[in-house]
């Protein structure tokens, strides 16, 4: 039985399943600093091999993994290329320039696409005036975009630009598995096209905590190392890792249902005049804008909080994710709720 959480803020907000509290009620623990966690170290190389990468690292959350990826890639001084609303770029509390006194050149991408040209033009030729492009960050979905999925060739196509020119691609794969299901593909054909891969085990997949790493053996061996510069190093974590271990292994093909459920919901929002659908919906997000309701974000809040739902947004512009313990007939109610609520216009 799925507990019920009417919450559209964020795929984050998912609880853990029963058999995910059982398991870290059970999990056999050691200290996972001196890598003697058995369960953690199941978890890493389930997800190593799930991503077809050498190793794979537990960090507490998709910010520590990112960060800790990216400062392994790089080196002080050096040039990284992110999409324009990355999240690594926008959201991530300026770690790259904090963590890893990196330049960032950002660049507009096409849904959430960099196209190939415009990488290659970005990348610095070697001159003694200019910093060195190490890196090219790649998100997939793109949670700005409508939680758009990067196809395998686009994935491909910046991936050949990267390896023309000697650069390393990282990729925030947040909601790497969102992607695979949405495509019709496994993963490993999305990570191929990656040098070092964060997925989060806590938002679709619906883990309490934590994020994964994946990359070579060498890599993840330094981004354990800035793991531990950042606080990452935990000690009886086999008690978070255990539910993780079920998010990789049980909860990926269930994504099907929160991207079916996001398309009815864009459905049913698409009747109400007033309200805009902002991009295709490919995944698990409906972003929608309400300002033709002559509401804001906070009348939106309360009528969604009268209909016992949790939905915010900044101004008119809104996102409405769907997840673990949001089922079909959830979102037939909400419609049927909303569309009385709002004003007619
Ligand atoms: C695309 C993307 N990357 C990274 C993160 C960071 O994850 P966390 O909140 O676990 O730090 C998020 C969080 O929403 C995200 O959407």
């Amino acid at each position: 039985m799925v507990e019920k959480n009417l919450d559209f803020r964020s795929d984050t907000v998912t609880w853990p399943s029963p058999e995910m509290r059982e398991a870290s009620y059970k999990a056999v623990l050691g200290d996972d600093v001196y890598g003697d966690d058995p369960t953690v170290n199941e978890l890493e190389s389930i997800a190593a091999e799930i991503l077809g990468k050498e190793a794979a690292l537990f960090v507490t959350s998709g910010t520590q993994g990112n960060a800790a990826a990216i400062l392994a890639h790089t080196n002080r001084g050096d040039e990284i290329i992110l999409e324009e609303r990355s999240h690594i770029y926008l959201n991530e509390v300026g770690g790259i320039a904090v963590l890893g006194s990196l330049m960032a050149r950002t660049l507009k991408g096409e849904m959430g696409w960099l196209k190939p040209d415009d990488i290659r033009g970005a990348i610095r030729v070697e001159n003694i005036h200019r910093p060195t492009t190490t890196l090219l960050c790649i998100e997939n979905t793109h949670n700005t975009s409508g939680g758009i999925p990067l196809t395998v060739e686009q994935m491909k196509a910046d991936w050949d630009v990267a390896k023309e020119h000697g650069l390393n691609v990282h990729l925030d794969g947040a909601r790497v598995f969102n992607a695979a299901v949405a495509l019709g593909v496994d993963v490993k054909e999305i990570s191929q096209y990656a040098d070092s891969v964060q997925l989060c085990l806590s938002k679709g997949l619906a883990a309490p905590i934590g994020s994964m790493v994946m990359g070579s053996e060498d890599f993840i061996k330094r981004a354990r190392k800035y793991r531990k510069m950042l606080g990452g190093g935990m000690r009886q974590a086999g008690i978070i890792a255990a539910p993780g271990i079920i998010a990789l292994t049980k909860m990926v093909d269930r994504l099907a249902d929160d991207h079916a459920n996001a398309k009815l919901l864009e459905e049913g929002l698409r009747k109400i005049n007033g309200i805009e659908i902002l991009h295709p919906v490919r995944t698990n997000m409906v972003y929608i804008d309400i300002g033709g309701l002559g509401w804001n974000g906070d009348d939106w809040g309360e009528a969604c909080k009268k209909l016992g739902w949790k939905s915010r947004g900044s101004g008119t512009t809104l996102r409405l994710c769907t997840h673990y313990g949001i089922e079909r007939e959830d979102i037939e109610a909400f419609i049927e709720g909303i569309t009385a609520a709002v004003p007619k216009v």
